[in-house]
């Protein structure tokens, strides 16, 4: 039999590893002879350590497992897929797991992330390999056709910006993946970097074949300790297997690529200031243009993108992309790995087909507050995204119908709040996160996001509360005009919208002040 137990953080952290040496003891004090292997995480949080064991009928989920749960697991027959209070049946019959659409996330949690045997018997490298048998400008078109945008958040058009790098001049390209996931409440490019790396190596292949550049850097942050050992594995193994190299895959194509860590500022996630950090130099904002695909990386014809995108190309190259284009809604495309966080019961990782509702995702899919109280507010796309309250919740999942409420997708995070949440403390949270982040290189967000807090302190105490509200409003519209990047150019939207939407929690104040 096999034993499956996850090697992500996310069980990493609440003790898997006491789990596996349970396991292991027991195991070899029963005399059974069972391989175990550690996978990915399925991405359903609130059952880790999630453990399986392969049966004939497929395999069946134990969770959350503690370490004292493994004997009376064993006892009760876990091994052939025996019930048991911690039982959850068949894996890919958990309704959570059921209702999603796995093209970017098909493996993760399904295999052993370090193995390429396991990554080809899943359909592993047969988009590099179709890449192999067309031209760089098909690849781009077949991209582009897909509908595929850019996962990080800004969802430009993938397929367009790999066009512009392919027609620039360079006698070096480089590919660069931004994984230096930032946003709160997100974690889905941790989870393909810890529980697929080889996925994401697959795509920077396609993405460099497909542009001419011969060289990628990852850039990731220091806060992924085990993402980033999983990447240098995973890399170390594509070029002993001739994957990443001289010849890709025995092809007149060269690719190969390493991991460079960052310090963990959120800046460093913007692309131009991520570069900046991987000359070596401090990560400050660069004016554009010049765009990265023009003038990047040292200068050079440059790809940046998420890990989410580059992710998702060769699963578009291997089925096709209309096959991707198909699922979605309006100008949103394919999949998209959505995040359910903050007070939620179901809290993990749902890839899904743009165009369910935030009703859907936060009672359905989510089943609502772990508190069990009133959901208050929801902010998706990061701490620069907006809060929306259950009012807006009819609002569907896709670029532009969040963009014409105000909102923005980001990197598709969403985090709960209950009803205990005070918005006004939010909007100053959002205010001082910019001034602590700043990389200072612009008026507006390095002196504004300072003068936010203390116009908010001063709502907050009651003083002369209708002209400061004026000037809040003022000081973000300016930020929002007048910075440089998306950091000060974005936190108008969790300020004014807790302020256009939660009026109550900026007057009650005054009030009582009065
Ligand atoms: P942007 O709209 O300025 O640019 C989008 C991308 O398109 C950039 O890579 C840009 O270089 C490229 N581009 C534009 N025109 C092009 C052309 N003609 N040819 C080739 N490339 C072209 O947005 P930006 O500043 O890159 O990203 C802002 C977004 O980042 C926000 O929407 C926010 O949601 C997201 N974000 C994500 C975070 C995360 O952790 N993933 C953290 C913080 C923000
Ligand atoms: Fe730097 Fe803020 Fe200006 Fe962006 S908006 S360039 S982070 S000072």
């Amino acid at each position: 039999g096999v034993v499956y137990i996850p090697c992500d953080s996310a069980a990493v952290a609440v003790g898997v590893e006491g789990v596996a040496d349970a396991f292991s003891t027991e195991l070899r004090e029963r005399n059974l002879d069972v391989q175990v292997v550690r996978n990915g995480s399925r991405g359903m949080h609130w059952l880790e350590p999630l453990v399986e064991v392969e049966t004939e009928q497929g395999r069946v989920a134990y969770g959350p497992v503690r370490p004292g749960d493994v004997p009376s697991l064993l006892d009760a027959g876990m091994l052939e897929g025996a019930d048991h209070p911690l039982c959850h049946g068949l894996t890919e019959e958990m309704p959570f797991l059921r209702q999603q659409t796995r093209l970017t996330f098909s493996r993760c949690g399904v295999t052993d992330p370090l193995s390429i045997e396991h990554y080809k018997t899943h359909r592993g490298f047969l988009g590099l390999q179709r890449a192999l048998s067309m031209t760089p400008a098909e690849i781009v078109k077949e991209v582009t056709d897909s509908g595929l945008r850019g996962r990080g958040g800004a969802g430009f058009p993938t397929g367009v910006k790999w066009n512009t790098v392919l027609n620039t001049k360079g006698e070096q390209k480089y590919i660069v993946c931004n994984a230096d996931e930032g946003d709160s409440g997100t974690f889905s490019d941790r989870m393909i970097m810890e529980g697929d790396p080889f996925v994401l190596i697959e795509g920077m292949a396609i993405a460099g074949i497909a542009t001419g550049a011969t060289k990628g850097y990852i850039y990731t942050r220091s806060e992924y300790p085990l993402a980033v050992s999983a990447l240098r594995e995973a890399i170390k193994l594509a070029q002993d297997a001739g994957i990443l190299g001289p010849s890709v895959m025995g092809s007149s194509y060269a690719f190969d690529m390493e991991v460079r860590v960052g310090a963990g500022a959120y800046v460093c996630g913007e692309e131009t200031s991520l570069l900046n950090s991987l000359e070596g130099k401090r990560g400050v904002v660069r004016a554009k243009p010049p765009l990265p695909a023009i003038e990047g990386l040292f200068g050079r014809p440059t790809v940046v993108n998420n890990v989410i995108s580059l992710a998702t190309v060769p699963v578009i190259m291997d089925r096709g992309a209309k096959a991707y284009y198909d699922y979605g809604v309006g100008k949103s495309h394919g999949t998209i790995p959505i995040q359910l966080t903050g007070n939620i019961r179901n809290g993990g990782l749902f890839e899904t087909a743009f165009g369910l509702t935030l009703n859907e995702l936060i009672y359905d899919i989510g089943g609502g507050t772990l508190s069990g109280r009133e959901v208050k507010a929801v902010q998706v796309g990061g701490p620069l995204g907006a809060y929306f309250p259950p009012s807006m919740f009819d609002t569907i999942f896709d670029y532009e119908a969040f963009a014409e409420r105000h909102g923005i997708l980001g990197h598709a995070g969403i985090v709960v709040f209950d009803d205990t949440v005070d918005m006004l403390k939010q909007a100053r949270f959002a205010m001082e996160f910019c001034a602590i982040e700043s990389c200072g290189k612009c008026t507006p967000c390095r002196i504004g996001s300072v003068r936010g807090v203390e116009v908010l302190d001063s709502i907050a105490r009651g003083d002369r509360p209708e002209e400061h509200m004026e000037l809040l409003e003022d000081l973000c519209d300016t930020m929002k005009m007048g910075s440089l990047c998306a950091l000060g150019g974005f936190t108008s939207y969790p300020v004014m919208s807790s302020l256009t939407h939660f009026p109550q929690d900026f007057q009650v104040k005054s009030a009582s002040q009065q």
